[in-house]
């Protein structure tokens, strides 16, 4: 009757922290600790070490500490009946629609490009856009996307977003499906990608779908680095199609040191911080879940298999 935290950052301690915080009675380990496997009920991971999870026998669901969990479907070796959850939290959400809109701003106002000028001392202003010039697309209206849109809808954002299904969100036109990605690109002039890195996702971001933007359009992914084609990003700046790139993931983390993203002068880079989760606010529903467990009840934010999120 245990909780294993299985990450190989240094938050563990954090995690430990806020459940036993709500609960000091339960028994929460490290998984770099000693700790009884076979009592091991509760796997709560963030980019575990492959292999690692099959050793719980008596595990009965794991928890991802956040969003994602395409991390967990990439490890071949997890047990296929075991329930996946993911974090949904109001937190989590707001941070990441803070993150976007600051980005955005910063391109509305060339603030990255003035950045750039200052340190070789070129005073020379470039026309900026208001808000009201922008078209902004969304792909993905899940948790995440769905709080940004009416961020950028309050804002004053001419906003429309792209799903697996029609979303009813006021002031939002949904596009849904491969039928209507074509018109939902069409005048999306800034692309944000906050889609769930599944096999149907994976290199969405593509030359075939930047050829659909309108010229000068301008490309945010703060999903996964999986959703982007790294190379064709580059060529379809470089020919002047898109005006450029801010990422926050990578398809390797920490972005690997010769990468020609780094030193790109249209491409920001920031390192996966858009949105991380905070434990005291996350930790009630990984409590939540323990007891629903206990009691037979359906566990919350529960993970499709067949969709992958
Ligand atoms: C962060 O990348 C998350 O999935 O929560």
């Amino acid at each position: 009757m245990a909780i294993v935290i299985v990450r190989q950052d240094d938050k563990i301690l954090l995690w430990k922290k806020a459940l036993k915080q709500i609960n000091p009675e339960l028994q929460v380990y490290s998984f770099l600790e000693d700790h009884p496997i076979n009592e091991i009920e509760v796997a709560l991971v963030w980019k575990h070490p492959a292999g690692i999870l099959s050793k719980y026998h008596n595990l009965k669901y794991i928890a991802s500490s956040g969003a994602g969990v395409d991390f967990i479907f990439e490890d071949a070796s997890v047990p296929k009946h075991l329930p996946i959850t993911r974090v949904v939290d109001k937190m989590l959400a707001n941070d990441m629609s803070e993150y976007i809109i600051a980005v955005i701003f910063n391109f509305l106002k060339n603030l990255n490009s003035y950045k750039l000028m200052q340190t070789k001392a070129i005073w020379s202003s470039k026309p900026y856009y208001r808000i009201c010039d922008l078209k902004v697309g969304i792909l993905g209206l899940g948790a995440l996307g769905s709080v940004l849109a009416k961020d950028l809808v309050k804002f004053g954002f001419n906003t429309r977003g792209w799903s697996a299904s029609q979303k009813n969100i006021d002031g939002i036109r949904s596009y849904a499906g491969k039928e209507q990605l074509s018109d939902f690109l069409a005048e999306t002039q800034v692309l944000i990608c906050l889609l769930p890195l599944t096999n149907k996702t994976k290199n969405i971001l593509n030359k075939q779908l930047f050829k659909q933007l309108p010229k000068g359009a301008h490309i945010i992914n703060a999903a996964r680095g999986g959703h982007l084609v790294d190379a064709e990003l580059i060529e379809m700046i470089d020919n002047g199609h898109l005006s450029g790139a801010s990422l926050d993931v990578f398809h390797k983390e920490p972005l690997e040191p010769g990468h020609l993203f780094w030193a790109h002068e249209k491409i920001n880079i920031t390192p996966h911080c858009a949105s991380v989760s905070d434990t005291d606010s996350v930790a009630p529903q990984i409590i939540e879940n323990y007891y629903r467990m206990k009691k037979g009840l359906p566990l919350l934010y529960l993970v499709s298999k067949k969709e992958g999120y």
